[in-house]
């Protein structure tokens, strides 16, 4: 008989999770890839919930290969899914020199530090590969993963050991004495694929009528990602670590020092990373870079830069999906000439009307491109741009090419200046300029085809609500049939058209099915942040998205608050919402036809909260704080950011709702009102108290990041 869990020891529980995490991946085996289950569902299912029930009361105790990590087994044709404990999130770019300084400004005045303030900063390569997270117990690789969207990867532990330069085990693991060991950390980096490999592995490709690759990193990606490990094996894979994910314990002060210790145990760091003092040093360490960039043997795209100091990235935390202690700074734009065909007035889901250039194909850097953006009609006067002309573009990264200017010289005679529409090319509607806006805008609204059809494309979008299948081209053509109307027709199309789209051309039975699945997943459980984002009301962005989905906690909570007579004012107590951004959102809920919309697509969706799927209570969860006066020991974003982290919401006045305020030296009116309405009131000292189980850096804390703001 079975112990309650209630009364298991840690040390019983340590070791039943080892049990089971055995069983269930056997069971696992047995079932998904052998055809040959050992034992009944419903046994199989108990051992589920007994492992999670455990996991729950010893959450510090959830092992890296624990079975409720993993999303659906692996299956015939796909990886087994693996959610990262930390996500792995993306880094902001910088384009210019004048960028850099004023990154580092930022980050000066977040930390309220002088301007002339020294902050040493890594610089290093940024690698053109594809990104891995590396789990190692006690010195052992457990499992390895690709990124995926940063909160679920792709297992990719088989594929991963069979790189030479990945050492595993360990080279050292007794540490130094003064240090406290590492059990468990996740190394992270980049896999590559060389350029002198690339090309003979393209030959051998060739040679074999074997398709080849476009360039290095899709050579590196396609390697990597094969089901059959052994075919890895055969392909000439590199890679450099360079991050750290969950981790332990961090007996490293600095990222050098962490680079340092990379190193010993065996990893490949990249030789050519180097410690700055400033900003000429960062700014040299990238020119250095462009200059040897031709005669690297592996593809860099820009350089990253990284806060040495790990109690100043701690402080500094995360904003949306990027830390705010590191910052990729991408090369320079490469240019080209090429003819500019026509202009094409398109229309987004806000109803903004974006001129696009129509180019002569035209090779960028590697890379083929036939449009460019134009912004918007007064930059088209500014730049006198005109069909037919010579221009010359560029494109930097992943953003969308642009004209940088017309070689006046070449245009052909005749060519006259480009005449904006006063209508809306897609569904005739007024377009107009609103005040001093540089863009016009169609008035179509919900009549317009292009605004509906951009706003699924948004709605199902990676950051939104990411149904995975639905790309730009089915939704275009599911709305042409007359199968997408609006976002809530995703939810019923299993059921209304689950039989025509078998008959499209291109579509099978598979491919309909993992449609369906994955809408079903997002129908099942969605991230309030996520779904609110994918509304699309104009000028909430993912960072408002998380802001108000931290705020108001959950949908109901949310949706209550817009429909009251206050909801403006309601919005404005939110620090970060201005008065534009107020009047959109309380519009938006406004609008009956969007009443009607919310109503169907809840009954359709569901939305988790927002913060109750960390599996923690936060120290200053349910509280609304309002600060006032000078702090002393940090700036007020940095407070802000923490209050926000801890689980706090911060508002801009002192209410009834206030749970206390956090009063430094000269404070003035909000202090009065709160003294008035008998709120309590506490120093910045008490706050840090308050704060400090926040402060740690524990592996189980770091779970927490994809809710900080
Ligand atoms: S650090 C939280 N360092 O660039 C920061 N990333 O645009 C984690 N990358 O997803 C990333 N070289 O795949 C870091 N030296 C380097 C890098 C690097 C390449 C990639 C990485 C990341 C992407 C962000």
């Amino acid at each position: 008989m079975k112990k309650a869990v209630e009364t298991l020891t840690r040390e019983e529980a340590a070791a039943e999770l080892a049990f089971l995490a055995e069983q269930i991946a056997l069971n696992d085996i047995a079932y998904h890839q052998k055809d040959a289950p050992l034992i009944s569902d419903a046994d199989y299912d108990a051992l589920k919930r007994r492992n999670d029930a455990i996991e729950e009361r010893f959450p510090d105790l959830r092992r890296s290969d624990s079975p409720s990590l993993k999303v659906g087994a692996a299956t015939a044709d796909g990886f087994e899914k693996v959610v990262h404990t930390v996500p792995m999130l993306s880094l902001g770019n910088l384009f210019s020199e004048e960028d850099v300084f004023d990154f580092m400004a930022k980050i000066r005045r977040f930390l309220g530090l002088p301007d002339n303030a020294e902050i040493e900063m890594v610089a290093e390569p940024k690698i053109d590969g594809l990104s891995f997270s590396a789990v190692y117990e006690d010195g052992h690789l457990t499992v390895a993963a690709t990124r995926g969207d940063g909160a679920v990867g792709e297992n990719i532990t088989a594929n991963l050991k069979t790189i030479k330069d990945l050492p595993n085990p360990l080279n050292e693991i007794s540490e130094n004495l003064f240090d406290a060991p590492v059990h468990h950390i996740e190394v992270r980096g980049e896999v590559y694929m060389s350029k002198t490999d690339f090309l003979a592995l393209n030959q051998m490709q060739a040679t074999a009528g074997k398709k080849t690759f476009a360039n290095p990193r899709n050579a590196a990606a396609g390697s990597l990602r094969q089901l059959d490990a052994a075919i890895t094996a055969t392909r000439p894979l590199k890679l450099f670590a360079y991050a750290v994910g969950a981790v332990d314990v961090e007996p490293w002060q600095t990222h050098a020092a962490f680079l340092e210790k990379l190193k010993s145990w065996g990893f490949p760091v990249n030789p050519l990373i180097r410690v700055c003092k400033n900003e000429a040093e960062m700014l040299s360490f990238y020119r250095d870079m462009i200059e040897r960039r031709s005669s690297l043997d592996y593809d860099i795209d820009g350089v990253v830069y990284k806060v040495n100091r790990l109690d100043l990235q701690r402080r500094l935390g995360f904003i949306a999906r990027s830390p705010r202690w590191a910052v990729a700074h991408k090369f320079p734009a490469q240019q080209a000439v090429t003819r500019l065909k026509r202009i094409r007035i398109q229309v987004g889901r806000t109803g903004a009307l974006t001129p696009v250039a129509d180019l002569e194909p035209v090779n960028v850097g590697g890379v083929l491109v036939s449009h460019a953006t134009l912004h918007n009609a007064d930059e088209l006067v500014r730049k006198d741009i005109r069909e037919g002309d010579t221009v010359v573009i560029q494109r930097a990264g992943d953003v969308i090419p642009q004209v940088v200017r017309v070689l006046t010289d070449k245009r052909p005679t005749g060519a006259i200046p480009f005449v904006f529409p006063d209508a809306c090319p897609a569904c005739g509607a007024r377009a107009v300029r609103e005040g001093d806006d540089a863009v016009i805008y169609c008035t179509g609204s919900l009549t317009c085809p292009a605004q509906v059809v951009e706003g699924l494309k948004h709605f199902v979008s990676k950051n939104a609500l990411d149904i995975e299948g639905l790309g730009e081209k089915n939704i275009e053509l599911f709305y042409r049939l007359g199968w997408l109307c609006s976002s809530k027709d995703i939810f019923s199309l299993e059921k209304n058209h689950a039989f025509d789209i078998l008959q499209l051309e291109g579509w099978g039975q598979k491919s309909a099915s993992n449609l369906f699945e994955a809408i079903a997943r997002v129908a099942a459980g969605t991230d309030l942040d996520r779904f609110i984002y994918a509304l699309g009301i104009r000028e909430v962005g993912e960072a408002t998205a998380r802001v108000l989905a931290h705020h108001f906690g959950t949908w109901a909570a949310f949706e209550t608050a817009m429909k009251k007579e206050n909801a403006r004012d309601q919005l404005l107590e939110i620090e970060s919402v201005g008065p534009v951004m107020a009047d959109y959102i309380a519009d938006f809920f406004a609008e009956p036809h969007n009443q009607a919309l919310l109503q169907e697509l809840c009954s359709a969706v569901v939305v988790r909260p927002f913060i109750s799927d960390t599996g923690r209570s936060l120290p200053l969860a349910g509280k609304t704080i309002v600060f006032t006066g000078t702090l002393t020991e940090m700036t007020r974003a940095e407070a802000k950011a923490l209050a926000l982290a801890a689980g706090a919401k911060v508002a801009s006045s002192v209410s009834a709702k206030t749970s206390f305020v956090v009063a430094g030296a000269a404070a003035g009116s909000k202090l009065k009102t709160a003294e008035n309405l008998n709120i309590p009131v506490v120093s910045e000292a008490d706050f840090h108290q308050m704060l400090d189980s926040t402060q740690k850096t524990s592996y189980d804390d770091k779970k927490t990041y994809r809710k900080t703001i």
